[in-house]
């Protein structure tokens, strides 16, 4: 059976991007879902001198590994301020000093919540912008504005919005 690896772009315990990431991947058929806690990878902030005195850390090969050795990827990013959440900034820099195209081509569905109107609209673009050029394959994306009015009890209550992620999952399901 495939297995798709499903995270937040987060740290939060309560993060609403990891309970929208979790909710997308269980509606992918006849896949094995694993989902990661950024919490579970942590990593010194990224900087040259540290890199250049220590190595590369260990959680990031790690996480690495994981990524290379699945099947599809579900990711839903945090908005912070406009741009990725520093957590995930700090990952994704780290792994990119292993292997410049980290995403390893995986097929990926990329999502974005927030609980204002824009649904983390602004870090989902630059995300599609960035990721092409570093091994990314997204085949579908996804954005969940206002999350505490559309998301409850575990799922998408809106029904219009939850046919659309059925439909993005189904793009991911088949690309796997
Ligand atoms: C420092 C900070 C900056 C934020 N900036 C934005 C923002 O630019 N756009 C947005 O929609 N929400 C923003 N938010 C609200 C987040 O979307 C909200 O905290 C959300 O729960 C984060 O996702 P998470 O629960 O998965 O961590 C910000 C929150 C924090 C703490």
């Amino acid at each position: 059976m495939k297995n798709i690896i499903a995270f937040a772009g987060s740290n939060s315990k309560n993060s609403i991007n990891k309970q929208l990431a979790t909710y997308a991947a269980n509606l992918v058929s006849n896949v094995e879902v694993i989902v990661l806690d950024l919490n579970d990878f942590e990593l010194p902030l990224y900087g040259i001198d540290y890199e250049v005195e220590h190595g590369i850390p260990d959680n990031a090969h790690k996480f690495l590994d994981l990524i290379k050795s699945t099947d599809g990827i579900v990711l839903s990013l945090a908005e912070h301020n406009g741009a990725y959440a520093t957590v995930f900034k700090n990952i994704f820099d780290w792994m990119s000093r292993i292997d410049g195209k980290l995403w390893s081509g995986k097929p990926m569905l990329l999502m974005a919540t927030s609980p204002g109107g824009r649904g983390g609209a602004t870090v989902l673009e630059i995300a599609k912008g960035r990721f092409s050029y570093m091994g990314g394959n997204i085949v579908a994306d996804f954005s969940l504005p206002f999350f505490m009015d559309n998301f409850s009890d575990d799922k998408i209550v809106n029904q219009d919005l939850n046919e659309e992620l059925i439909g993005k999952t189904t793009l991911l399901s088949k690309a796997l």
